[in-house]
This record gives structure tokens, C-alpha cells and sequence, in this order.
């Protein structure tokens, strides 16, 4: 018999210096106004100098906490991000290292803001399969350093922050019940992030540095987030028999409140089952989602036996998805 994949904690990690509404309407020509009324944004956290896997350690540390594991017990960290501090060494060995879970492989992997849905699916397959019994998964961004903070249309709507999940075999029943993972590539210049620049001594290109900063096509990727969300839900709840009124609760990506209100009134479900903190943090990418369930779990109104669907969508693009019966 195959063995269940269950949540065995959470936790996540937020910098400390707050960015208003008001202050960014000082940088660009925007207003509190605009924002909330477009996004439902208020406010994000923008780090003054933590990296990535600052944040990332962190919010493991906090996950393992929570799991009552010791980092020798994992087996596996996985490091959701697009805004790794380095590709080497990856943000998941500095975790590693930091976290002194010298038994554990390390990768780091990207599905932009679908990156937690990605690292968890992944996760799953691992500990299945019995390779391996605890996986730490970790969404992790600093998007601050990686926007173009003169272009109003990108830079109101991210924050940096970090969120992260112990996954573990279990025998009894519940944990991860269905899961979706899907990517569409022909729409990949959407929403992008140059890696690097290509210079060699066979190539010449005097390129501006803003092209290495975020780049985005807003309403294609609104229309594509209420697809994929719409399209998710009704694929889990179709895989698993189970209908819109067995779920108590649905994390989406939280990108834009417009977004998650035009989805679930597409799903015909409830706007209120979808758990959402956009306001006080903006987008934070890969961590976003993690840092939803962390204070879903804080929150104290999750019970066992109550069933959640996580929802991402992101650059590439890619979408996924995740049903969890709550252990
Ligand atoms: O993880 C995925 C990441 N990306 C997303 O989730 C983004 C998805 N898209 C969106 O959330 C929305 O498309 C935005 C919030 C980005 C934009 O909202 P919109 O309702 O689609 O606005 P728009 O792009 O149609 O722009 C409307 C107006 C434009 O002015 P004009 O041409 O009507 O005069 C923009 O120039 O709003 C202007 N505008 C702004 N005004 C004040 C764009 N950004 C701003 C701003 N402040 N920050």
C-alpha cells in the first residue's frame, strides 16, 4: 500500500521593514488608492538587506520547530525560488548547511509564483516512492532586487518573505488526497526575469540593466490566474469525488484580490473560503502560498479531518494545485 504524504509543520518568515502604499507613492506615480482599489494590496515587507536564503533558513527553522523534527531527521530540502542569492552554490545547500541537516540532498527548483505547489508535488513523489520519510519544502523570495522600482505597473505589487512545509510519510489515512502540476510555455514572455546576461568573446551586446528586471503583461496574466485557479479546483474535485461544499478552504497565490473574488465567482464557491493576506504582504512569488497556510495553522481554526486546496499560478507560465485532507 502506498504510505500517505501528511503536513507536519509549518512556518514562515517575513522581514521586519514594512513599505506602505504612501511611501511607494513617493518612488513612482501611484496612490494608496489605485493599489488597494486595483490589487487590494496595503502594504509589504521589503527586506534592507537579508537575501534569500536569510529568509529561507528562517522560515525552515521555524517549519522544523513546528514539525518537532531535528534537522538530521530530513531527508530532503527542497528551495522554491527565482531569486536565489546565487545558482551556486543553491539557497537550498545554504539551508542545509545552516540548518546543519547534514544527512539531507539539497536542490533548489523554479516554478516562479507556482514554485511551493511545484516543491510539494515533488515532495510527494520522493516520500511515495519511500525514498525518502521528511521532505523540507521552502518558498523563498526577495523580489525587492529584482524589480524595476521606476515602472508603477510591477513594482507596487510584490514583497519579499519565505514560507516552508515539512512533509512527511505517514500510515494512517488524510494528507495530500490530489495534486496538479501543469506549465504552458507558449505563453512564456507573459511574465519574465532574465537570469543573466550572455557575454562571451563570440558575442557583443550592450544591453540596459532594466532588462534583467521583472517584466510583466498584466491583464494576460490576470485572465490566465482566473483560468488556472477556476480550472484547478474543478480538476481536483473532479479526480477526488469530493464537491465545492467538502472543501472548508482554499489558499490561492496571492497575487490580487480582483484575481482570487473573479475566481471563486467563476467556481461558484464562496469568496470567503479563500484564506487571504495579500493586503499586508503583496505578492511574495513562491512563498506566498506557504506563508498563507502558516497562518491558516496560527490562525487555530484548522481542524483535523477539514480539507484545503492550495492553489498556485506563476511565470513560464505554470499552474498547480494541491488537496489536503487536514491530519
Ligand atoms: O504572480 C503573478 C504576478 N502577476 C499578477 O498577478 C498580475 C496580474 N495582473 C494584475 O494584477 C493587474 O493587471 C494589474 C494590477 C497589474 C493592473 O491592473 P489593471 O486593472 O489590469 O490595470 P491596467 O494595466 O489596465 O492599467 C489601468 C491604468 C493604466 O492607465 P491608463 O492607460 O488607463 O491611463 C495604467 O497606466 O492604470 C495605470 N497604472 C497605474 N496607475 C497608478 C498601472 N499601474 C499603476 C499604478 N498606479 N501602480
Amino acid at each position: 500500500m502506498m504510505s500517505h504524504v501528511i503536513i507536519k509543520g509549518t512556518g514562515s518568515y517575513l522581514p521586519e521593514n514594512v513599505m506602505s502604499n504612501d511611501d511607494l507613492s513617493k518612488m513612482v506615480d501611484t496612490s494608496d488608492d489605485w493599489i488597494r482599489t486595483r490589487t487590494g494590496i496595503s502594504e509589504r515587507r521589503i527586506s534592507t538587506g537579508e537575501r534569500t536564503s536569510d529568509l529561507a533558513y528562517e522560515a525552515g527553522l521555524r517549519a522544523l520547530k513546528s514539525a518537532n523534527l531535528k534537522p538530521d531527521e530530513i531527508d530532503l530540502i527542497i528551495c522554491a525560488t527565482i531569486t536565489a542569492d546565487s545558482f551556486m552554490p543553491s539557497c537550498a545547500c545554504k539551508v542545509q548547511g545552516r540548518l546543519g541537516a547534514s544527512l539531507a540532498a539539497a536542490f533548489d527548483l523554479t516554478a516562479a509564483c507556482t514554485g511551493m505547489i511545484y516543491g510539494m508535488v515533488t515532495a510527494e513523489q520522493f516520500i511515495k516512492t519511500g525514498m525518502y520519510s521528511n521532505v523540507l519544502v521552502i518558498g523563498a523570495e526577495t523580489l525587492s532586487g529584482a524589480l524595476d522600482w521606476e515602472d508603477r505597473s510591477t513594482c507596487v505589487l510584490f514583497g519579499d518573505g519565505a514560507s516552508a512545509v515539512v512533509l512527511s510519510r505517514s500510515d494512517s489515512g488524510g494528507g495530500i488526497i490530489g495534486s496538479n502540476l501543469e506549465a504552458d510555455g507558449s505563453k512564456k514572455n507573459l511574465l519574465t526575469l532574465p537570469a543573466t546576461t550572455m557575454l562571451n568573446p563570440y558575442v557583443d551586446k550592450d544591453i540596459e540593466d532594466k532588462q534583467y528586471k521583472i517584466s510583466m503583461q498584466g491583464q494576460e496574466v490576470f485572465k490566465f490566474a482566473v483560468r488556472t485557479i477556476t480550472s484547478n479546483i474543478d480538476f481536483l474535485l473532479n479526480k477526488t469525488g469530493l464537491t465545492k461544499e467538502d472543501i472548508d478552504y482554499i489558499i490561492p497565490h496571492q497575487a490580487n484580490l480582483r484575481i482570487i473574488e473573479q475566481a471563486a465567482k467563476f467556481c461558484k464557491v464562496p469568496v470567503d473560503k479563500f484564506f487571504m493576506n495579500l493586503d499586508r504582504y503583496g505578492n511574495t512569488s513562491a512563498a506566498s502560498i506557504g506563508i498563507a497556510l502558516d497562518e491558516l495553522v496560527a490562525s487555530g481554526n484548522l481542524n483535523p479531518g477539514n480539507k484545503i486546496i492550495l492553489v498556485g499560478f506563476g511565470g513560464g507560465m505554470t499552474g498547480g494545485s494541491i488537496l489536503i485532507e487536514w491530519v
